[in-house]
C-alpha cells in the first residue's frame, strides 16, 4: 500500500514537539506491515540544507497564485516530498514563528498551499507514486482532505490525525476567496463562527478521524477538553479512533545511545551514575545522592508547568534537586529561572531546545515530571520509561494510559512504572512528589520499578499494526 502522509514537522529534519517524533518513526514502523510511505514537508531552510541530492520531481505553477517546485529524496531511512518554496518557507526562525515569537502572518498561506500540493499528489500528479490513501496530522495539513474533497481525488481514503486540539488553525473569514474553494466549502466545511478553523474542515472531510490515546478520544468528546469541537468530533461517531503513540526504539535506546557519556541497560543500571554525574554538572547541581527530578517540555499551560514552584519545596526539603529544559510562556520561563537562581545547586535551568541534552536527561535523572492539564499522548513519559526514569505524571489522556500508578496492587503484583496524580493542582501534585520521595527511600522497589518500565513495549509494534489494519479498512471500505 502507498500512503501520502503529510506534516509540518519531521524528526530528525525539524523539530518542535512530539509530532515531529511520530510524523518521523511511524513511516519506519509501518513500512514491516507493507507500507510503503512518502512524507510531504515544507522546503524550510533546515530540511533544505539536510538533504543530499535532491531530485526536481513536478513543478507548480500555481498554488494559490505560489510557484513551487517538488524534490523528492531519503534521509536516513525516510523517503521524503519537499516543497521548495522559498517565499514561503524560507525564513529565519521556526515552522511556524518569526524570530521575535509570533506568528507569521501569512501562516494560513503557508500551510493551505502545503495542503494543496499534498492534495494534487493524491489526485495522481507523481505517476510514481499514486497514493492509496493520505495520512494527515493536525492543522496545518488539515487542508489536504478539504482540497481533495471539492477539487482534486474525493475518492481516495484520508485519515486525520489530532495531535493537539488545542491548536486549531484559526484564522480571518476574509481569506476564504483565497484558498481557490468553491463557495460552499465555506459552510459546509470551513466556517468556524465566522472565522476559519483548519483543524474543523479537516475533521469534517476526512474519511476517518485519530488522535493519539484512547484516553484523549473520549476525552475530546467532553467540553473541557474538546476546545470547542466536541460536538463535530461527537457527530463523526464510530469514524473516530484512539491509538497510543510509540517511540522509535533505535533512537531512544539506553544501551545504544551514543549521545550518552554512559551507556546502560536494566541489568546495568547501575552505569546510570556516569549520566547523573554529567547531568549534575551541566545543570551547576551539588554532587550529592539527592534524588534529581527533570523538566523536558514546552513550558505552557498545557504542560502544568507552572506549578513547580509552589511544589519545589517539597522536591527541596527532602534533599531532592530539580533540572529543567524547556523554553515557552515567558511568564513561566521566568518563574522557573528565578526558582534556580534563587536555589543555586539544587535547582537547575536550560533555557532553549537541546536533544542531545535531553537524553542525558532521561539517563541521569531518577524522576520526569508531567503534571499536564492536558495531554494528547505526550512522549517524555515513555523515553522515561525506557531510560529507567520514573514518571510522575497527571492522569490525564495517553499519561493515563501509558503509566501504570504505583498503588497498592499494582505494587504488590509488580507492574507498577511511575506515579499519577488528579486533579492537576498543587495538592494534588505535592501528595504525589511525597508519594514518590517514599518509593524512591526503598531501592529494591525503585529498581524493580524502573525495570519494569524498561521491559514495557514502549515501541511502535502494536500501533503500527494499528495504523495499518485502520489505514487497510479505509481503502477496502473505498473500493
Ligand atoms: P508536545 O508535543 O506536546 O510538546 P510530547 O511529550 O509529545 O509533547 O513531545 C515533546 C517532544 O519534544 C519530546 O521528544 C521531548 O523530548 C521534546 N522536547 C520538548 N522540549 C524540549 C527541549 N527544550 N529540548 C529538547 N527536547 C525537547
Ligand atoms: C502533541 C501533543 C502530545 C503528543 C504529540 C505527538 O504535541 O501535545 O501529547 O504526544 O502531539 O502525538
Amino acid at each position: 500500500m502507498k500512503v501520502l502522509s503529510v506534516a509540518s514537522e519531521l524528526y530528525p529534519l525539524i523539530k518542535t514537539g512530539g509530532l515531529a517524533d511520530v510524523a518521523g518513526a511511524l513511516p519506519i514502523a509501518l513500512a514491516a506491515h507493507g507500507v510503503e510511505t512518502k512524507t510531504l514537508i515544507p522546503g524550510y531552510p533546515a530540511v533544505m540544507k539536510a538533504v543530499k541530492k535532491p531530485k526536481k520531481v513536478y513543478d507548480f505553477d500555481s498554488l494559490l497564485d505560489e510557484r513551487a517546485t517538488l524534490l523528492s529524496a531519503r534521509h536516513e531511512g525516510l523517503d521524503l516530498l519537499i516543497l521548495d518554496c522559498p517565499q514561503l518557507y524560507e525564513r529565519s526562525g521556526g515552522p511556524y514563528l518569526a524570530t521575535d515569537g509570533r506568528d507569521y502572518p501569512d501562516n494560513w498561506k503557508r500551510f493551505a498551499v502545503l495542503s494543496k500540493a499534498g492534495a494534487e499528489i493524491a489526485a495522481g500528479i507523481l505517476p510514481d507514486f499514486i497514493p492509496d490513501l493520505v495520512h494527515v496530522h493536525d492543522w496545518q495539513s488539515a487542508l489536504v482532505p478539504v482540497y481533495m474533497r471539492y477539487a482534486e481525488a474525493p475518492e481516495v481514503p484520508s485519515l486525520i490525525t489530532i495531535h493537539n486540539i488545542a491548536f486549531q488553525g484559526q484564522f480571518a473569514g476574509s481569506l476564504f476567496p483565497y484558498l481557490e474553494l468553491p463557495g460552499h466549502a465555506f459552510y459546509e466545511a470551513l466556517e468556524y463562527y465566522g472565522t476559519l478553523s483548519y483543524l474543523k474542515s479537516g475533521i469534517i472531510t476526512s474519511h476517518a478521524v485519530s488522535t493519539v490515546s484512547p484516553s484523549y478520544a473520549e476525552e475530546i468528546l467532553t467540553p473541557e477538553f474538546g476546545m470547542g469541537l466536541e460536538g463535530l468530533i461527537a457527530s463523526r461517531g464510530s469514524d473516530l479512533y484512539g491509538i497510543v503513540n510509540g517511540i522509535d526504539a533505535d533512537v531512544w535506546n539506553p544501551s545504544a545511545d551514543e549521545l550518552l557519556p554512559s551507556a546502560y541497560s536494566a541489568t546495568t543500571l547501575k552505569k546510570r551514575a556516569g549520566n547523573r554525574a554529567a547531568l549534575n554538572e551541566r545543570f551547576g547541581l551539588d554532587a550529592d545522592d539527592g534524588p534529581i527530578f527533570a523538566v523536558i517540555s514546552r513550558l505552557t499551560w498545557q504542560k502544568g508547568l507552572d506549578l513547580v514552584p509552589e511544589v519545589l519545596d517539597e522536591i527541596l526539603d527532602a534533599g531532592g534537586k530539580l533540572a529543567i529544559l524547556g523554553s515557552g510562556d515567558s511568564f513561566i520561563e521566568a518563574a522557573l529561572q528565578g526558582a534556580a537562581a534563587y536555589n543555586r545547586g539544587r535547582v537547575g535551568m536550560v533555557l532553549g531546545y537541546d536533544e542531545k541534552l535531553s537524553h542525558l536527561m532521561q539517563a541521569g535523572s531518577d524522576i520526569i515530571l508531567v503534571p499536564s492539564r492536558f495531554e494528547p499522548c505526550g512522549l517524555t513519559q515513555l523515553y522515561a520509561l525506557r531510560y529507567g526514569c520514573i514518571p510522575l505524571v497527571a492522569r490525564t489522556g495517553g499519561l493515563a494510559d501509558t503509566i501504570i500508578d504505583a498503588n497498592e496492587a499494582a505494587l504488590a503484583a509488580g507492574v507498577a512504572t511511575g506515579v499519577q496524580f488528579a486533579p492537576v493542582t498543587a495538592d494534588a501534585f505535592r501528595h504525589a512528589i511525597r508519594r514518590t520521595l517514599r518509593l524512591h527511600s526503598d531501592q529494591r522497589l525503585w529498581s524493580q520499578m524502573q525495570k519494569q518500565g524498561m521491559k514495557s513495549d514502549v515501541s511502535w509494534n502494536r500501533s503500527g499494526a494499528t495504523y495499518a489494519d485502520l489505514y487497510q479498512r479505509l481503502v477496502s471500505k473505498g473500493q
